[in-house]
């Protein structure tokens, strides 16, 4: 979701309030992917990285992610969402801690969608993450090195559980992963947009969907085969 500073320098107003209109942003893309009964959908709001902004800007973004917890749970449970946050949570403060155990509590039997939220997420940690995990396994004798396959190294990881992403959306003009899901994007459509976040809307989404619907996704197969399967499974 990248953007926010861009859009809100172009209106002369704050950094902040570029990322408050980025909240909007998001309530409507989760409502889009709610009505296109689109499985899962995972947003970057916070990376390892970003730690290093201003200590202002960071705050702010805390108490964004503590206020706009609080206030669109009651649209996440009607709407069948169910919340999970992927990320460093030993790094955040004890508030927003608090409010992400108890929104995860509250909507674990929802089943419509699975939001997740990165939150101090960096692919590079989560991919090391799951190796100390399965090492430590190893030490235990609970595994063997043999049995570590993508399968169980896939389990180890922040998404264990989810189909890896179809699409991956960037927007804000930059074409880059700036270190999300690394392991999991290994076959994911690529999608960069110039629009700033807080301009996405039900809109700018359908044209990514768009996008998406024109390829071939071959997984390492040739267009013939891929073709042929297709023709064999109607
Ligand atoms: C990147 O834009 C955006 C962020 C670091 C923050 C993203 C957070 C939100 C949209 C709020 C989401 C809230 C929840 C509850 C999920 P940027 O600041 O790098 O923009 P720039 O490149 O134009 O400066």
């Amino acid at each position: 979701m990248d953007g926010n500073g861009r859009w809100a320098l172009a209106r002369g107003t704050l950094r902040a309030d570029g990322h408050r209109a980025g909240v909007d942003a998001v309530r409507v893309i989760v409502r889009e992917c709610v009505r296109r009964e689109i499985g899962a959908l995972t947003l970057f709001a916070f990376s390892s990285e970003n730690w290093r902004r201003p200590p202002d800007e960071v705050l702010g973004l805390m108490s964004l992610f503590v206020e706009s917890l609080e206030a669109e749970i009651p649209e996440l449970q009607s709407n069948g969402v169910r919340l999970r946050f992927i990320g460093e949570r030993a790094e955040l403060d004890a508030r927003l801690r608090a409010s992400m155990a108890s929104s995860e509590q509250l909507t674990a039997a929802n089943a419509r969608l699975a939001l997740q939220v990165a939150l101090s997420y960096g692919g590079r940690g989560d991919i090391l993450g799951a190796a100390r995990r399965l090492a430590l396994q190893v030490e235990r004798h609970q595994l063997t090195a043999a049995q570590i396959d993508e399968d169980t190294f896939a389990a180890a990881l922040a998404l264990a559980g989810l189909p890896d992403p179809d699409l991956f959306i960037r927007t804000g003009g930059e074409q880059r992963l700036s270190n999300f899901l690394l392991w999991n994007l290994a076959y994911t459509e690529l999608y960069f947009t110039e629009c700033l976040w807080p301009d996405f809307d039900a809109h700018a989404f359908d044209a990514a969907l768009q996008h998406y619907a024109t390829r071939q996704r071959r997984f390492g197969l040739t267009a013939e085969q891929i073709e042929f399967a297709s023709v064999a499974d109607a």
